[in-house]
């Protein structure tokens, strides 16, 4: 993809985004993913990662209520509970089980701050994916559904491995609405079974 077309397609979401009144381009990305997967059910409950600024979690929210997670703080939304942590740490997994018990689905688009080297970058999406998966596990209803984005790398295939022993259906995507030229993928996991 040439960089006149990232940037043009940058731009489309960008206003996109602003005439639908969503809060940023990423809505687009779950917008997709979920047309496609069917991630969040009418009525659901789900635990957002990595929420902040808030575009998955408004987009979540209009099919049901939303717990939502970030190190950095977010505006209040409707149908959102908001808890300003460290996903990683176990003080904020404490604070999501005095809200709910199960969920429908776990969703994170949390991404590490990037320093530039890719190697590092690529190791802290990874732990960031772990620690959403072990959320996933807590959390999730049997049957219930997990997204995840990753950066593509070295511990990737055996991240995707074990989220592949847990849920029926496992599916890597690059949804079109993602900025990134390739690095940045979202692993899409159906029906969770237990480990
Ligand atoms: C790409 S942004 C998410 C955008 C969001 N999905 C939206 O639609 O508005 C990634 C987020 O991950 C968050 N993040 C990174 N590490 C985190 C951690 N350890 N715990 C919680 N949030 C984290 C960042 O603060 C940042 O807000």
């Amino acid at each position: 993809m040439t960089r006149w077309y990232r940037e043009r397609k940058r731009d489309y979401y960008y206003k996109e985004a602003k005439k639908q009144g969503y809060r940023a381009r990423s809505s687009f990305k779950l917008i997709q993913i979920n047309n496609r997967y069917g991630i969040l059910k009418k009525g659901g409950v789900f635990i957002d990662l990595g929420a902040s600024p808030g575009g998955w979690s408004q987009m979540a929210a209009r099919y049901g209520k939303v717990i939502a997670i970030d190190i950095q703080p977010m505006q209040p939304l409707d149908n959102v509970i908001f808890i300003q942590g460290d996903l990683t740490k176990e003080e904020t997994i404490e604070k999501i089980r005095q809200i709910v018990s199960k969920v429908d689905a776990v969703i994170s688009d949390a991404s590490p701050n990037i320093s530039g080297n890719y190697t590092l970058d690529q190791a802290k999406s990874v732990w960031l994916c772990e620690n959403a998966l072990r959320i996933a596990e807590e959390f999730l209803k049997q049957g219930g559904n997990f997204l995840c984005k990753i950066f593509e790398g070295e511990d990737y295939p055996q991240f995707l491995r074990k989220v592949r022993e847990r849920f029926r259906m496992v599916k890597p995507h690059a949804p079109q609405a993602s900025r990134k030229q390739s690095s940045e993928i979202y692993i899409v996991a159906k029906g969770y079974v237990g480990r």
